[in-house]
């Protein structure tokens, strides 16, 4: 099939690269000459394990193209396929401005039939809004809205995109069903030729849905997962009043075949550019249908406050922050990204700030990028130089390297033997054992 993709940010990148690696030709299209430019020099304006690789082979195999034009995009292709940002405004909405332009270049440039793909994470009854557009637009050509919410995990989008654990397709009729149905089937059948195919799932359901529903299930999967992340971390801070281990806790619900461990990892809360936003965008479209999501309300506050009970610990261990040097390890919002957008990183290093302490920090790839971001930090080159003459080392992201370190020789280098982890990676016994004073959360 022929594919336009407009936007290049993680979702559309990955998105076009897979569908390319599953036989079709793709253009992708994003008004950032800067980005394009990269990618036509096969670089990658993300960090995304083995996306660097998967672009060019299929840039290689002439299946996928880069490109800045829309109508180019629009004219070569039958299905598009809508990956702009929808950051968020002030009050939490959904900023759709960006799908709104792109929709109107759709409209003015199309000159046949169009299956239109809302991928971006969206608002209820966006697709409505869509349609409502390309109605006002006189082209009289015949189109198609649909919705197709991404499930893709930053750090395993490739294997996510190309091992969904389903497949949500909201339509309004069987054409358009038809359509993205043939166009996923490589992946429902597995018949593609990738060496980033596993066979985890077996069998990868497909749902087809209205379009309201579709978008609901987006807002819906995320928001639930963020609440069974606030609902540990409201257990931690009980097990910590109480004498238990969170660790422990979690194992003991995570048992429970409706419940599963997953998502259950207690410490700094979550981050990133999908699950604040989004909360703040369900909360925000729920409560312009004159429901209000108090549940989902206090998920977020939950989540605010995690930053904050982190630099608790810090102060229980260290008493006056003042002038004490504190080292973070971790600024991304998880491991394997290098994305720093509502990292809890952020929040930690302010409040320590605040309080007039030093800030040391590493991160395996994100310290480019935290450089646009943290103000008065010094970067090290390892944890270990993280570590030298620090008062406090504390874990925020908790990549594997950390996992590994050498705890020994990590603790002859702090000016004084305390951990405070923020996620939970040590054991706390054999801490106590090698002297540390180690502080985790809900344990
Ligand atoms: C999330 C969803 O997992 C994807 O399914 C979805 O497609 C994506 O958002 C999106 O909407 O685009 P992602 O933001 O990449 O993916 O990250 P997750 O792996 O879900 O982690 C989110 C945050 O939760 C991270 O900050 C992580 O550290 C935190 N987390 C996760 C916890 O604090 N505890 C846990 O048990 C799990």
């Amino acid at each position: 099939m022929n594919i336009c993709i407009i936007g290049t940010g993680h979702v559309g990148l990955v998105t076009g690269a897979c569908f390319a690696e599953i036989g079709n030709q793709v253009i992708c299209v994003d008004n950032d000459e800067e980005k394009i430019g990269t990618l036509k020099k096969g670089k990658m304006p993300i960090y995304e394990p083995h996306l660097e690789e998967l672009v060019k082979k299929n840039v290689d195999e002439g299946r996928l193209f880069f490109s800045t034009l829309i109508e180019e995009g629009v004219s070569k292709s039958s299905v598009i396929f809508i990956a702009v940002g929808t950051p968020p405004k002030e009050n939490g909405e959904a900023d759709l401005s960006s799908v709104e332009k792109v929709c109107s270049q759709i409209a003015r440039n199309m000159k046949d039939y169009k299956l239109v793909v809302e991928k971006s994470t969206v608002p209820v009854q966006t697709g409505q809004w869509i349609k409502r557009l390309f109605n006002l637009h006189d082209s009289h050509q015949d189109f198609d809205i649909a919705s197709n919410p991404e499930f893709l995990r930053e750090g395993s989008a490739i294997h996510d995109f190309l091992n969904p654990d389903r497949i949500v397709i909201g339509v309004e009729n069987e054409r358009a069903a038809n359509i993205l149905k043939e166009l996923y089937s490589p992946i429902i059948k597995r018949s593609f030729d990738s060496s980033l195919k596993s066979s985890l799932v077996n069998h990868i359901p497909l749902l087809i849905t209205d379009l309201q529903s579709a978008e609901l299930i987006k807002h819906a999967s995320n928001s639930f997962l963020a609440a069974k992340i606030s609902f540990i971390n409201a257990v931690a801070d009980i097990c910590e009043r109480v004498g238990a281990d969170v660790e422990k806790v979690a194992q003991g619900m995570g048992y429970d075949p409706r419940i599963v461990p997953a998502f259950l990892e207690a410490g700094v809360g979550f981050g990133g550019f999908c699950f604040p936003k989004d909360l703040q965008a369900f909360i925000q479209i729920a409560g312009k249908f004159n429901y209000d999501f108090a549940l989902l309300k206090e998920v977020e506050r939950i989540n605010k406050d995690r930053p904050r009970r982190l630099v608790e610990k810090i102060e229980e261990a260290l008493w006056v922050l003042k002038d004490k040097t504190i080292g973070i390890l971790g600024l991304a919002f998880k491991p394997d990204t290098d994305d720093m957008r509502f990292a809890p990183s952020i929040e930690v290093i302010n409040l320590l700030q605040k309080e007039k302490a030093k800030v040391k920090v590493y991160d395996p790839v994100a310290m480019d990028r935290a450089k646009m971001i943290l103000k008065n930090v010094e970067y090290g080159k390892n944890p270990y130089q993280v570590a030298e003459g620090s008062n406090a080392l504390v874990i925020v992201t908790e990549w594997s390297e950390f996992r590994d370190l050498d705890l020994a020789k990590t603790k002859s280098l702090l000016a004084s033997p305390i951990i405070v982890d923020g996620r939970n990676i040590f054991d706390p016994a054999k801490m106590k054992k090698l002297g540390f004073v180690y502080k985790a959360m809900g344990r």
